[in-house]
């Protein structure tokens, strides 16, 4: 236990404990060290306890779990009778509609978990601030209920299993994109790795890029096209329904990451090189590059007005606005939106953040209707 008794205005640095043991937390307890001031806080690199949540620096970090728990729900509160009868049905769905629904819970399917081992087995260790923290406990459990979304969809539908949950090894074009993600986080998952050096700094931002701004903020939004755009023609309804609270979910996990990136570079604007932000366009053009060839082969021929050509459309106007979220030099040309309707139900209201607007959006647990 912290000693409660120290004058709470001693510096509560410590100069001889090591760095990667403040990080984690898990190092010896420091007797004499003092209270956390706020002024101590930061989001790499922090020398003051981790273990104190109070006082809070960072609001915006509190305020995203509290909406995350205002937003709990559970995937087996969602009815899939209408969804198992239509994918029972001989002509309820066509075989491209089949695939690509098939193909789409695939990707999710394993995804869900790369995403979970990111933050539990890389992220948490050195993001150095324990309301940043406090967060990623809820997103860690929000990914655990988007996994068993997944159990319960392949279980109600009577899906294979283990085609479902292998596609991320056995498709390409998805197999291409979880392995253009895991290496960032093999990096940072390296017991020898630590951050504190502009080199690992780096890499540690390379990794929230990866997850948080396209794992989480660009890949996953096709996938979400693809259902919704079903929901609305009245298909797989249970599915899409699911599919919507996951996208609330997933919209204030991509503003928790565009936060902390952007407070990390407040904090630490010499990781902020010109260079580095042309690499960080680069890694956003190459995971564009990926999505649209993932979109090619789930859509070869297209269906209820959604096709790959729109969904590259769709991408790049994705990209460009996770560049402008991160304060970066658009990729593309100027791009409208081909999927308004997405831009209403989510864009526009659920894409804010702390650096642009307060979230005000997600205090509502209640249940979403369709129209
Ligand atoms: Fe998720
Ligand atoms: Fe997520």
């Amino acid at each position: 236990m912290i000693d409660a008794t120290t004058d709470s205005t001693t510096d509560s640095t410590t100069h001889d404990a090591s760095l990667a043991d403040l990080a984690t937390g898990l190092g010896e307890i420091d007797r004499h060290g003092g209270r956390v001031r706020v002024d101590d806080k930061a989001m790499i690199n922090c020398r003051a306890d981790v273990n104190q949540l109070l006082p809070l620096k960072y609001r915006w970090a509190w305020e995203k779990y509290l909406s995350g728990c205002n937003n709990h729900w559970m995937p087996t509160e969602v009815s899939m009778q209408a969804d198992l009868a239509i994918w029972r049905s001989r002509d309820g769905l066509t075989d491209d509609e089949r695939r690509a629904i098939k193909r789409n819970l695939g990707f999710f399917a394993a995804s869900e978990s790369l995403v979970a081992n990111n933050i539990v087995l890389a992220i948490y260790r050195h993001l150095t601030n324990p309301e940043c923290r406090q967060y990623l406990l809820r997103q860690a459990f929000e990914e655990a209920i988007h996994t068993h979304t997944f159990q319960y969809i392949c279980e109600s539908l009577g899906l294979d299993e283990g085609e479902l949950f292998n596609m991320y090894r056995e498709v390409p074009s998805i197999t291409a994109k979880a392995a253009w993600a895991l290496k960032y986080t093999q990096h940072l998952a390296d017991p020898g790795f630590s951050t504190g050096t502009p080199e690992t700094d780096q890499a540690f931002l390379r990794d929230l890029v990866a997850f948080y701004v396209v794992f989480e903020g660009m890949w996953f939004y096709t996938g979400f096209a693809q259902i919704l755009s079903l929901g609305r023609r009245n298909k797989m309804v249970g599915i899409a329904e699911q599919y919507q609270y996951i996208l609330r979910d997933e919209s204030i996990h991509l503003n928790f990451g565009i936060d902390v990136i952007n407070q990390i570079k407040v904090e630490n604007p010499h990781l902020w090189s010109a260079a580095f932000q042309e690499e960080v366009r680069q890694m956003l053009a190459e995971a564009c590059e990926l999505e649209v060839a993932y979109g090619r082969d789930t859509m070869p021929r297209g269906f209820l007005g959604l096709n790959a050509a729109l969904c590259e459309t769709y991408m790049h106007f994705i990209t460009n606005r996770r560049c402008a979220q991160l304060g970066l030099a658009p990729v593309f040309p100027e791009t409208d939106n081909p999927f308004p309707w997405m831009s209403e139900a989510i864009d526009l209201k659920k894409e804010k953040n702390f650096f642009e607007t307060r979230v005000i959006e997600y205090q509502n647990g209640g249940a979403l209707k369709w129209d």
